[in-house]
């Protein structure tokens, strides 16, 4: 969807939002099409890339704000999907700082000994959040989910140094008043609107100006490395006023920056994931160098990541047979939900026809 295409159904324009945001277009999920659906994409895609069987997955963690639903996790379902039966999995709310968490969180659970291969997706279906009628946030989100998979290994490549941090004072800044244990949905909130989601833009882009440029030379800091070692910085794409103003603060060129938002807009906890997998895929992060990715949300939240990265990235992929493979797996996982919950159904068709009998 184009700045002109939403100009058609909004009192906005090109101009205004290229301006103050540099989004140009965005992507926007079809009206069946859910984060779980995306987020399995991404992850099919991943593990095609990385050449690896979804059985040896150990955890699975889905930064989103979006879940297909409250509960079960979403994180579950891409489990499911892909056959990945030895991993746990669960979904991690950090808003736009969602991936980056994650990440951290995959890093640790290897870090601990407990865990050799962690799936970590950022998924995010914002555009069914926003309240289509509102220009001062519609305008800002797009959908979209990317997937990385980290693996256990010796070297010097790898994460370097995280950074967490969180400011619940400021939850009201960017907040979906409803739906929660707070304020439940009903007919009223419906009505008033309280289940869209609600952001004071300037507070907003203040915070976020100030933790993107604070958080970058924290974590570089922490992983021993000066600014000039860092090659690429991949941040959280919300606003190129944001990242340009963090890039001033850190005196770095813009070109040290992956920036797409305006292909995608802000796509949540899938805008750093998406901007990693572009800028490998382009042959801008090559083996040895030094990148730091960068996010703030919702929360208040922000995150932070140093790290080496250590893989040449193939184009290749992996030999046919295994693709075919994977997908038999993919297949066979199909086949297993169904008769895994065709039972279970059958038994509560039975049951509810006894009581129905019996005049329960
Ligand atoms: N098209 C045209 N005009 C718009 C508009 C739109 N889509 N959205 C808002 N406006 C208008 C406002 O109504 C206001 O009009 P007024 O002066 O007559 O009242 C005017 O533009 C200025 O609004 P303001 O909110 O001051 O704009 P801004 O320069 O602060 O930019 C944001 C607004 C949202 C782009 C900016 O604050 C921002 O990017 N904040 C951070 C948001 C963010 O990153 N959120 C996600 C965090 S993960």
């Amino acid at each position: 969807m184009t700045n002109d295409d939403l100009a058609q159904i909004l009192e906005t324009s090109d101009g205004w939002i290229k301006s103050r945001t540099g989004i140009e277009r965005r992507h926007i999920a079809g009206p069946g099409e859910t984060t779980a659906q995306m987020a399995i994409e991404a992850s099919r895609a991943a593990l095609r890339v990385a050449d690896v069987d979804p059985r040896d997955i150990d955890l699975v963690i889905v930064g989103t704000v979006t879940p297909n639903h409250i509960f079960p996790a979403t994180a579950c379902q891409v489990q499911d999907a892909l056959g990945a039966v030895r991993a746990g999995a669960f979904d991690l709310n950090a808003v736009c700082s969602g991936f980056v968490y994650a990440l951290v969180t995959g890093h640790q659970a290897i870090a601990s000994g407990e865990h050799r291969l962690v799936l970590v997706v950022g998924a995010d279906t914002m555009t069914k959040m926003v309240d289509w009628k509102d220009r001062s946030t519609c305008v800002l989100f797009g959908d979209g989910a990317a997937a990385v998979l980290l693996r256990a290994s010796e070297g010097s490549a790898g994460v370097l140094a995280t950074l967490l941090g969180s400011d619940g004072s400021g939850g009201d800044l960017l907040t979906v008043p409803a739906g929660g244990s707070a304020i439940p949905v009903s007919a009223e909130t419906v009505e008033r609107g309280l289940h869209y989601l609600r952001m004071d833009g300037q507070g907003v882009f203040r915070f976020a100006t100030r933790v993107m440029a604070q958080a970058t030379e924290q974590v570089v800091k922490k992983a021993g490395l000066k600014m000039q070692d860092i090659d690429l910085i991949i941040p959280h794409q919300a606003n190129l006023r944001i990242i340009s103003t963090a890039a001033k603060r850190l005196k770095l060129p813009m070109d040290r920056f992956v920036v797409n938002l305006q292909e995608y807009g802000n796509t949540s906890a899938a805008s750093v994931p998406i901007g990693l997998c572009e800028a490998v895929e382009s042959g801008r992060i090559n083996s040895g160098q030094n990148l730091v990715l960068v996010s703030f949300g919702s929360g208040l939240t922000w995150a932070a990541v140093a790290l080496r990265w250590g893989v040449t990235p193939s184009k290749a992929i992996s030999p046919k047979y295994r693709i075919w493979w994977r997908w038999l797996l993919y297949r066979w996982a199909a086949i297993h939900r169904w008769l895994r919950q065709a039972p279970r159904r059958l038994m509560v068709r039975i049951i509810r026809t006894a009581e129905k009998q019996n005049g329960h």
